[in-house]
C-alpha cells in the first residue's frame, strides 16, 4: 500500500540532508549552512511569540511556541538545519539553582554554588522529568519539521554551564570559578563530573525524542590557559562524546563541539573523537582545515558583525571563507557566534543565499 510505505518511510527520509552530509564528509550538492542563534530577537516574529509567551523561559517549557519560533527562521531563510529552541541553562534549572532573567542583564541564579557540601547535594535531573519539557519540545519541532531539514539538539560544556552555576551569572573575569578551579580543585571537579553525566543523559534523551545531530556549546573554555582548558573543560567534553549516543533509527548522529576562542587547540579536540568542530571568526578555517586533516568537519566561521555590513561586502568575505576551505564536503557554513540582536533579517538572508550560491563550485571534480 503506497500511502502506508510513505508514512513508514518518512521518519528516516530528509528532502534536504547536506547538514548531515557535511558532517560525516560525504559529498554534497554545496555547502549547507544555519546560523548560530538563528531563533531569536533580531526576527520581529520571535519578539511577538515571546510576548505572548510571558518570559523566556516559559516560551522554552510551552512546546508549541517553542516550536514556532524554532520554525520562524527556516520559513525566511533556506536553512539546512533547524536548532531546538531552548537554553544551556535548562540544565542547572533543573539542578534547583533558580534561573532567571534581568532585562538587560542575561542569565541569573537565585542561588549560586560555593561549597563542596552545595555541589556533593546536587541530583542530576532526569531528563524525561524536570526536562521533560525540553524533550516534548523536541519531538513536537521533529513532528512539525516533516523531514524537511535535520534537527539539532544542544546542551553546554560543564565547564560552561559551571561558570554561570558559580558566578550567579555572566561574567567578565571568572574570578570565583577560577578561585574554585585552583584554590579547592576537589569540589570543581565534582561539579564538573556531575554536569557531564548530566549532559549525557540529556543530548542522548534529546536524540531519544528526535534530534538528528548534537552540538556542545563550550562559550567559555577560551578563558583558560591551555593546560586548565584539557583539565576542566576538554576532558569533561571527552567524556561526553564517549557517551553519547552515536547512532539512533539505522542513523549516525554526528557531535560538534564548539569552544569559543578554542582555535589553538583543535587538534585536542579533535581527538576526543567528535565529527565536527565549530570554529570562531579568530581563526582563519584554511589553517583550521590544515591542522584537523580528514579527521573531522569543521563549522563556522564568519564574524556575526560582518552582518551589518553591505550585501555584497557580506558575499565577498562568504566567498573568502569558502576559498579559505576548499575543495571538497566537510564543511559547514556558520556564523563564529550567534547572530546579534540588531541585524536586519534581510542581510541574514544575503548571507544564507550566498553560501549556497557560491559554494556549487566547491563541490564540483
Ligand atoms: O540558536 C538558536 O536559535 C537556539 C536557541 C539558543 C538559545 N540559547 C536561545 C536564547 C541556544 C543554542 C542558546 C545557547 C546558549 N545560551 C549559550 C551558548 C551559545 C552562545 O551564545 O555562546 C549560552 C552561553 C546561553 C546563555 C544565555 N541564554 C545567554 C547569555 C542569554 C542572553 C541573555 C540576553 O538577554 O541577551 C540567554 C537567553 C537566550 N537564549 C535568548 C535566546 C533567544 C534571549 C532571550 C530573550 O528572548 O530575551
Amino acid at each position: 500500500h503506497k500511502d502506508r510505505d510513505t508514512l513508514m518511510e518518512a521518519p528516516m527520509q530528509l528532502k534536504n540532508d547536506r547538514y548531515l552530509r557535511a558532517l560525516m564528509r560525504q559529498p554534497v550538492d554545496c555547502t549547507p549552512v544555519w546560523m548560530m542563534r538563528q531563533a531569536g530577537r533580531y526576527l520581529p516574529e520571535y519578539k511577538a511569540t515571546r510576548a505572548q509567551a510571558g518570559d523566556f523561559m516559559s516560551l522554552c517549557k510551552n512546546a508549541e511556541l517553542a516550536c514556532e519560533v524554532t520554525l520562524q527562521p527556516l520559513r525566511r531563510f533556506k536553512l539546512d538545519a533547524a536548532i531546538l529552541f531552548s537554553d544551556i541553562l535548562t540544565i542547572p534549572d533543573a539542578m534547583g539553582l533558580g534561573l532567571y532573567f534581568e532585562a538587560g542583564e542575561g542569565p541569573k541564579f537565585e542561588s549560586p554554588l560555593s561549597s563542596y557540601a552545595q555541589i556533593d547535594a546536587l541530583a542530576i535531573p532526569d531528563p524525561e522529568d524536570e526536562l521533560g519539557y525540553v524533550m516534548n519540545a523536541v519531538r513536537t519541532i521533529r513532528k512539525n519539521l516533516n523531514g524537511e531539514v535535520p534537527l539539532i539538539g544542544f546542551s553546554g560544556s560543564p565547564w560552561t554551564l559551571a561558570t554561570y552555576m558559580i558566578e550567579g551569572g555572566s561574567s567578565k573575569a571568572f574570578t570565583k570559578i577560577k578561585k574554585m578551579a585552583f584554590a579547592d580543585p576537589r569540589s570543581l571537579h565534582l561539579l564538573l563530573d556531575k554536569l557531564a553525566d548530566s549532559v549525557i543523559l540529556y543530548l542522548n534523551a534529546q536524540i531519544k525524542a528526535g534530534a538528528q545531530s548534537v552540538m556542545v556549546f563550550d562559550t567559555w573554555g577560551g578563558v583558560l590557559s591551555p593546560r586548565d582548558y584539557k583539565l576542566f573543560s576538554l576532558q569533561y567534553m571527552h567524556k561526553i562524546v564517549d557517551g553519547l549516543i552515536r547512532e539512533h533509527d539505522g542513523q549516525r548522529v554526528p557531535v560538534t563541539l564548539f569552544t569559543k576562542n578554542g582555535g589553538m587547540w583543535l587538534e585536542s579536540i579533535a581527538e576526543t573523537g567528535c565529527d565536527a568542530i565549530g570554529l570562531d571568526w579568530t581563526i582563519d578555517i584554511a589553517d583550521a582545515r590544515r591542522r584537523v586533516g580528514d579527521k573531522v568537519a569543521l563549522q563556522g566561521n564568519m564574524d556575526p558583525s560582518m552582518l551589518y555590513a553591505q550585501p555584497e561586502r557580506i558575499e565577498q568575505e562568504v566567498e573568502l571563507i569558502l576559498d579559505g576551505y576548499g575543495k571538497g564536503s566537510g564543511h559547514v557554513f556558520n556564523l563564529g557566534h550567534g547572530i546579534h540582536l540588531d541585524v536586519p533579517p534581510e542581510n541574514a538572508g544575503v548571507f544564507v543565499d550566498a553560501v549556497h550560491k557560491l559554494s556549487v563550485k566547491y563541490h564540483q571534480d
